[in-house]
């Protein structure tokens, strides 16, 4: 059995394509890039088809992480039945995919659903902070990368591959 993971954020360009490409840089390191496929996406449109955010790519050139080829795009209904995990940075995005999920008939057979931060519970946050509005990318690398961690083990044992 092979794992998909789905990041979802607002705009698609700061917090999800950073942990797209974190976990992505993970899972290769792990030598499982043919078991385990990461994609992000948003809930809004206004940045379709944009690379990330240049706050997103400066942190990801400092980690040597590629960011080459990614370009936002809307969460859809397909989502759920085209991955196992999706993960939301924030709980409106959790609010709105779980709309997203209630307007849509069929798909029923469908992703794990739960926010980021429920992977980093002593950091006692519901939230990973929107650095387009505050601009502290920094933070939520630190955020990003702890997370993925933990849901690499999360994923490495619903595999069985512990
Ligand atoms: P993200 O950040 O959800 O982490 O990609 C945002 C990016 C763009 C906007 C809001 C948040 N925006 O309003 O355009």
């Amino acid at each position: 059995m092979n794992a998909r993971i789905l990041f979802v954020c607002l705009g698609n360009i700061c917090r999800s394509p950073m942990a797209e490409a974190v976990m992505r840089h993970q899972v290769e390191q792990a030598q499982l890039s043919d078991r385990i496929e990461v994609d992000s996406a948003g809930t809004g449109d206004w940045h379709l088809g944009h690379p990330p955010h240049e706050g997103t790519r400066k942190l990801l050139d400092q980690h040597q992480i590629s960011h080459q080829g990614m370009k936002a795009r809307l969460v859809t209904s397909n989502d759920f039945s085209a991955f196992d995990y999706i993960v939301c940075m924030d709980t409106n995005n959790l609010r709105d995919v779980r709309k997203l999920l209630s307007d849509t008939d069929g798909n029923r057979e469908h992703a794990r659903l739960f926010t980021f931060m429920e992977l980093l519970p002593d950091k006692g946050m519901a939230d990973v902070p929107d650095p387009y509005y505050d601009g502290n990318f920094s933070f939520v690398y630190e955020l990003v990368e702890s997370g993925c961690k933990e849901l690499l083990k999360r994923v490495r044992s619903d595999m069985n591959l512990n």
